[in-house]
């Protein structure tokens, strides 16, 4: 294995934004884990599958091929030979991600394309299951989260700049709901890794957090 640091976290935490700049500053990848499971949804969605259907999900685990590459440093993925990622950022796919992720036979498939990732390559992975399933050999682990109504009020202010009309209220309830299937599912669910850093974004800029963990960095690495 490469050197890797693991961030976990529930839904708007921060971790995409943090992950990919302290990649930058570290000269580390970024791999956002996040949307290998956004891809696997957008496909059911194209192909009207139920998420809930398990022989389904099998088939889907044997008809997708996905793969992550760089562009600019920007990572790219690639669902059967196609550049989706454009279509996975929107609020439906993420709430389909978090259900297809339900299946065993999914989560197996993209972990063995992240753990690869990880083998070849000094990273900075994050998702829900890094440090505890994915990487629990990772150098470094943190475990980000912020309050349900920082992560709103987070996700309405981005929103509103790109000039989408949207009800706090209704994305405070949807970041909960979320928050309850990622961390009461079956397998892998969202949680802590004993040997994890526990950082509560709620009042920290991104600097600041970027800032932290580039210390934590250089301490582990000296
Ligand atoms: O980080 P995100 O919002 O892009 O993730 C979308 C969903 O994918 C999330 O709600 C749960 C699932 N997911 C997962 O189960 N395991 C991961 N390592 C990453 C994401």
């Amino acid at each position: 294995m490469g050197y890797a640091i693991a961030i976990d976290g529930p839904a708007g935490a921060g971790k995409s934004t943090i992950a990919r700049l302290a990649a930058e500053k570290l000269g580390l990848i970024y791999i956002d884990t996040g949307a290998m499971y956004r891809g696997v949804a957008l496909f059911f969605i194209r192909n009207n599958i139920d998420y809930t259907d398990k022989e389904q999900a099998q088939k889907v685990c044997e008809d997708i091929d996905i793969n992550i590459i760089y562009e600019d440093g920007a990572q790219q993925l690639i669902l059967n030979g196609e550049n989706i990622t454009s279509h996975i950022r929107n609020e439906q796919i993420g709430k389909a991600a978090s259900s297809v992720a339900k299946h065993i036979c999914i989560r197996e498939k993209l972990v063995d394309i992240q753990r690869k990732l990880a083998c070849d390559n000094n990273v900075i992975m994050d998702g829900r299951d890094i440090g505890t399933k994915v990487l629990p050999g990772a150098n470094i682990k943190i475990y980000l989260t912020a309050s349900p109504a920082v992560r709103a009020k987070r996700r309405y202010d981005e929103l509103i700049k790109k000039g989408i009309e949207c009800d706090i209220k209704d994305i405070e309830n949807d970041i909960i709901a979320r928050d309850n299937e990622d961390m009461n599912r079956a397998v892998s669910p969202l949680k802590k890794a004993d040997d994890a850093l526990l950082l509560d974004t709620s009042d920290m800029s991104i600097d600041e957090v970027v800032a932290y963990i580039n210390n934590i960095y250089k301490e582990n690495t000296l």
